[in-house]
């Protein structure tokens, strides 16, 4: 269970009708995913898994968003143990970085999951275009035999190229989107390749569903903080490996929130490093921001750091909220990803936005197809 250091009184008619718009949204189908989730699509996925761990010692993991942020995040957190090594690529668009990604992978054997819904995102065609020619000229006409694809279920580029190649393809189901998605083959399926155990996850995941009253706290907290012009929240863990959990986060809560001008900036911080740089902005700074540590109570010296952090920065001003977890582990994680994707998808709706659209993100992608 998860526990908060606050307890916030919920308006438990207008909750009930959030919950209720949510779970008819057409793309509110990651609500209740981790109970539905069709058990032969868990088994290809852990099938597929097996078969990358036997075939490759690298696999590049192209895609970007919410293609690409969920299973980093837990794979970063946990470090699981696994024969084959996890590499990403397509997250940018920089040149550095796809040379550096094809000169790791160098002679090793390796297969490819590329994960895009659209099928038609820029960063991840140009990665790629760049690994299957590696593939062709490494494994020639056995090459389609390695690429794994998790795609739209009906069409899209990638969807197209998939089924008339014959990749091993997987769904991103059309009721989900992106940063909601990491609890399906998108994020499953790099998880169960890097060693995690995503059954432990989803269960963690389960457990969340059963208690929709602790998100709903924390979303009307932070409506509650907004209203009264705290307008960025700060993200705070004590764990160095969770820094992509931490950037999960801010782009959960940033492109769900973020729009009709509106929307709490979503910003984070690991401590105790960063005490040593963010820490005085955040002690003595502008007043307009709040902090929210994820206590993951991992060992006794971080937790007197978070006591001391809680006291001082409480002291400075500023309104500190934690969220524990259960456990440092695959159902605690499981668990904090529920929880999140329903607070957030409770505070959009609370401050009357859509949480499912990012209808702001194509504004640079046509700019950009213009220069091109
Ligand atoms: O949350 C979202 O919808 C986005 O972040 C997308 O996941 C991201 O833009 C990648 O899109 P696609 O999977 O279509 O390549």
């Amino acid at each position: 269970m998860i526990k908060l250091n606050f307890n916030q009184q919920i308006d438990q008619g207008k909750i009930t009708q959030i919950l209720a718009d949510i779970g008819a949204d057409p793309m509110g189908g990651w609500m209740n995913l981790p109970q539905e989730i069709d058990i032969n699509e868990l088994m290809r996925i852990k099938e597929a898994a097996r078969k990358i761990t036997e075939e490759a010692e690298y696999l590049v993991c192209i895609g970007i968003g919410g293609s690409y942020l969920g299973h980093r995040a837990i794979i970063e957190a946990l470090a699981p143990k696994s024969e084959v090594k996890i590499i990403y690529a397509g997250n940018s668009l920089s040149k550095r970085e796809l040379d550096k990604a094809l000169s790791e992978v160098g002679d090793h054997d390796f297969s490819v999951l590329v994960i895009s819904k659209s099928g038609t995102t820029l960063e991840p065609k140009i990665a790629f275009e760049a690994f299957k020619q590696k593939l062709v000229e490494k494994y020639g006409e056995q090459a389609a035999q390695r690429i794994y694809a998790t795609t739209d279920a009906s069409k899209g580029d990638l969807h197209d190229e998939a089924t008339a190649n014959g990749y091993t393809r997987f769904v991103v189901p059309d009721n989900i989107g992106g940063r909601y998605s990491v609890l399906t083959a998108v994020g499953l399926l790099p998880l169960a390749a890097a060693g995690v155990d995503i059954d432990k996850l989803l269960e963690g995941a389960a457990n969340a569903m059963q208690d929709l009253n602790t998100p709903a706290q924390y979303a009307t907290m932070r409506a509650y903080l907004a209203e009264k012009g705290y307008d960025t929240e700060v993200f705070a863990s004590f764990e160095p490996a969770t820094m992509y959990f931490n950037e999960w986060l801010k782009q959960l809560f940033g492109e769900s929130e973020g729009k009709n001008r509106q929307g709490i900036l979503p910003a984070s911080v690991i401590y105790s490093t960063d005490l040593h740089s963010m820490g005085q902005f955040l002690q003595d700074g502008r007043r307009n921001l709040w902090e929210t540590i994820i206590n993951y109570p991992t060992d006794e010296m971080n937790a007197k750091v978070v006591l001391a952090v809680q006291k001082a920065h409480t002291a400075g001003g500023i309104p500190v909220l934690s969220i524990t977890p259960e456990s440092y582990d695959e159902k605690g994680f499981g668990e904090l990803i529920y929880f999140f994707e329903m607070a957030c998808a409770i505070s959009a709706k609370l401050q009357g936005v859509n949480p499912f659209d990012q209808p702001g993100v194509e504004a640079y992608k046509q700019e950009l197809k213009q220069l091109l």
